[in-house]
């Protein structure tokens, strides 16, 4: 099979767990075969992509290969897959933008970003000359003007784009349109986990809607000790991650909450956790005749394998759309895959859309 040519766009936890699960899967057989959704899309299987470029601004990134910048700091993912080979790929010097967040300076180098002293390279031209076919994007919350800078390099190289992040581009009309006239695939935005915070809250969410239980009253708060979490220590670049993540669970409601009754969002950095995510969920609402009840839950989860779970099926699904000549908003998988989709859908619906699509039934 052909290789799925991929770029990436941030090169920290997220991105390392993806690039070991490409490695790791290699010698697979399918009946052995766990933590992937779908083994097979469209003959692609897990360990067909190739990382043919990526872009960051950390000193301790920008000028390795690859394979060794994933486990670099301040990166802390679990290693699960340690030999991933050589790849022959620089990590290039990105424009740092509103990438790094000022409050980042003053935490322990080994725990936060560190600005490489580099001339920032041409995007485009790396994107292009290294026959990248999709790029993900996985920079930091609230990085709204760096996103968009590298959307528009996508736009230019003529690269699918995966939107991992909160900051609205799929969902964004505007942006939607250039990519569908320019005939390029789209998937986003921010992308969910396999068993999250999000589906979870999402799910039981539909199951008391379903079961006749009026929700009244909801929070969702979540810690982790990596620099994702540290980043969102600073509330002012959290605005479009609290839409998106609330949202995500409103969509799923008969009738949504009043603002002050649900509260989403991640609430604190613990260094010790690493990228260990803990959520703490709970619900309040009324059974039969009234009748109050609440429901309370703990999920601990690595963070970044969790979503490169999702990745994984995107990226092959926006393979399909390239061999199909399809561009503008993939909405199946984007409904499927991330928090802020164009278009929400219940995940068992995206779940039957995905299907389709795959097998040529559905376009996007
Ligand atoms: N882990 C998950 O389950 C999950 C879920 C939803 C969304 N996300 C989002 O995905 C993104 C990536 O998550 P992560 O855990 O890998 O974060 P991370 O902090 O480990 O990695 C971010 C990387 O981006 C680099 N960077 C910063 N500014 C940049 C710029 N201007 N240009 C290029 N690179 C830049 C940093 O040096 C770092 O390597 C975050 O925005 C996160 O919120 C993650």
């Amino acid at each position: 099979m052909e290789k799925i040519k991929i770029g990436i766009i941030g090169v920290g936890n997220c991105a390392s767990s993806l690039i070991q699960g490409i490695y790791y899967y290699k010698n697979k057989e399918p009946k052995d075969v766990k933590g992937i959704m779908h083994w097979d899309i469209g003959g692609y299987k897990p360990y067909d992509i190739e990382v043919v470029a990526a872009i960051d601004i950390d000193k301790r990134k920008v000028g390795r290969d690859v394979s060794e910048a994933i486990f670099a700091k301040p990166n802390c993912t679990t290693v699960f897959y340690e030999d991933v080979p050589k790849l022959g790929v620089r990590v290039a010097m990105g424009r740092v933008l509103d990438g790094v967040a000022p409050h980042m300076k003053n935490y322990p180098e080994d725990r936060t970003f560190v600005v490489a002293d580099e001339e920032e390279e041409d995007i485009v031209e790396i994107l292009k000359n290294s026959g990248a076919e999709i790029v993900l994007n996985y920079i930091p919350v609230g990085s709204e003007e760096a996103t968009r800078y590298y959307a528009n390099c996508c736009l230019e190289a003529g690269v699918a784009f995966i939107n991992c992040i909160p900051v609205f581009i799929a969902s964004d009309k505007e942006f939607a349109r250039k990519f569908e006239e320019k005939g390029i695939p789209i998937v986003g935005d921010d992308i969910k986990a396999q068993i999250g915070a999000t589906i979870t809250h999402r799910t039981l969410a539909k199951l008391f809607s379903d079961r006749g239980v009026k929700l009244e009253r909801t929070y969702q708060l979540n810690t982790g000790g990596n620099t994702d979490f540290l980043n969102m220590l600073a509330r002012d670049r959290l605005k479009s991650k609290k839409i998106s993540k609330t949202e995500a669970v409103q969509s799923v409601l008969a009738q949504p909450l009043e603002e002050e009754n649900i509260h989403i969002g991640p609430s604190d950095y613990v260094p010790w956790q690493k990228d260990n995510k803990v959520c703490f969920l709970r619900m309040e609402g009324k059974i039969f005749g009234d009748v109050p009840m609440n429901l309370e839950l703990r999920l601990s989860v690595e963070d970044s394998p969790n979503s490169a779970g999702c990745a994984i099926e995107a990226i092959r699904c926006c393979k399909l759309a390239l061999e199909r000549g399809i561009g503008g908003v993939l909405t199946s998988i984007s409904a499927y895959t991330m928090k802020h989709p164009p278009i929400q859908f219940p995940d068992e619906k995206a779940r039957e859309m995905v299907e389709e699509f795959i097998s040529g039934k559905r376009e996007r």
